[in-house]
């Protein structure tokens, strides 16, 4: 479902788009970006030279996420994805997060009036934007060039969060622990295995959310130390076969933190932003994420997690990152169904 034309054929059109093509290009592009569980808890409003993005609290996993910082995080990640998509169209945005404290709903209003021409490296960047998928698995043996984990602290820091490599074997293995413990905790919680399993669907289904059966390995694939997968497939035997490398555990990658120093809706849109910028930075070096919220959504593991690795800055999203082949697809919805003209209510 390729819908986006690449930059250079855009600015080879003599004529410019309209704010309407522009808006539906935009959004064609946002809802690629990740979101937890493949929720997509978002929707969009355009009028004009303005697009209005909106979380879809229908969307929210009210006991995995009950105050929202996850769908917050999934909506801050089609931010920079649509800021991204208007820099590839020659425009620059005019972003203001969080507009309207009377509507805690409205994430952001992103307009375009000014022009210049996209950078190299939003080129790149905007490349990746359908191509890339989240991994679950192991990664290839060789580490990552500390040219590009640096780029990746500075990326967040743009976008104000900050990127903590975590280095030391004891520390890495304590940390895979804890998500150990998350996801043992989980499975044995009858709220969370429902709700999961909400957003999960059997293969040859034809749903447009969740998790398909093509996202993840039919086999859990071990790795050192091991950092296990959410249970998506929950007994079914679900999954993409041929996965598994053997009994042999695959690097775990380089693990990481992603972090903000305070802990308000508006850090979490940061810490989307954040994230979006870092795997598309990554995808564009041949690296992958394999993302591990499991510890962050109980509360006690994520103040463990804060007390112990962020020196009392608040932990948002555990990843690690590697080289792998990836099999792994995903899916969304239309465009068109998450996008409303202005005054249009939520679809
Ligand atoms: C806030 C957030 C938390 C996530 N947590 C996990 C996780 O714990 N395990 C996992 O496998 N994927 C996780 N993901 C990745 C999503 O499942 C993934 O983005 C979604 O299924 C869409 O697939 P794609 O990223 O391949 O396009 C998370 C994504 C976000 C934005």
């Amino acid at each position: 479902m390729n819908t986006l034309s690449s930059p250079s054929e855009r600015l080879a059109r003599p004529e410019r788009p309209t704010a309407e093509e522009v808006a539906a290009q935009v959004v064609a592009a946002a809802v690629w970006a990740p979101s937890v569980h493949n929720t997509q808890p978002w929707w969009f409003r355009a009028g004009g030279q303005e697009i209005s993005l909106y979380a879809d609290a229908t969307r929210q996993l009210m006991v995995a996420d009950p105050g929202g910082r996850e769908m917050t995080i999934s909506c801050g990640a089609a931010l920079f994805t649509a800021r991204l998509a208007l820099r590839s169209l020659g425009y620059i945005p005019e972003t203001r997060v969080l507009p309207d404290p009377d509507q805690p709903l409205l994430i952001a209003r992103v307009s375009w009036q000014r022009r210049a021409d996209p950078t190299e490296y939003e080129r790149q960047l905007f490349r990746w934007v359908l191509q890339r998928r989240t991994h679950r698995g192991g990664f290839g043996p060789l580490p990552l060039a500390p040219e590009l984990l640096t780029a990746l602290q500075g990326g967040a820091e743009r976008d104000g969060a900050m990127l903590h490599i975590i280095t030391g074997e004891g520390s890495r293995a304590a940390l895979a622990g804890v998500v150990e413990t998350a996801e043992r905790a989980m499975r044995l919680d009858d709220a969370y295995v429902q709700e999961l399993a909400k957003w999960v669907s059997p293969p040859g289904s034809t749903r447009a959310d969740g998790v398909p059966a093509i996202a993840y390995p039919a086999l859990p694939e071990h790795t050192d130390p091991y950092f296990p997968g959410r249970d998506f497939a929950h007994g079914h035997g679900w999954g993409l076969p041929g996965f598994s490398f053997g009994m042999a555990a695959r690097s775990a990658g380089a693990v990481c933190l992603l972090m903000t120093v305070e802990d308000r809706p508006a850090d979490w849109v940061n810490a989307g932003q954040a994230l979006q910028r870092m795997l598309l930075t990554s995808a564009t070096c041949g690296v992958a994420a394999a993302l591990h919220s499991q510890p962050l959504e109980l509360p006690w593991l994520r103040e463990y997690i804060r007390s112990h690795w962020g020196n009392g800055i608040y932990p948002q999203l555990l990843l690690r990152l590697g080289t792998v082949i990836q099999t792994a697809a995903s899916v969304r919805r239309q465009p068109g169904s998450v996008l409303k003209a202005s005054g249009g209510e939520q679809p």
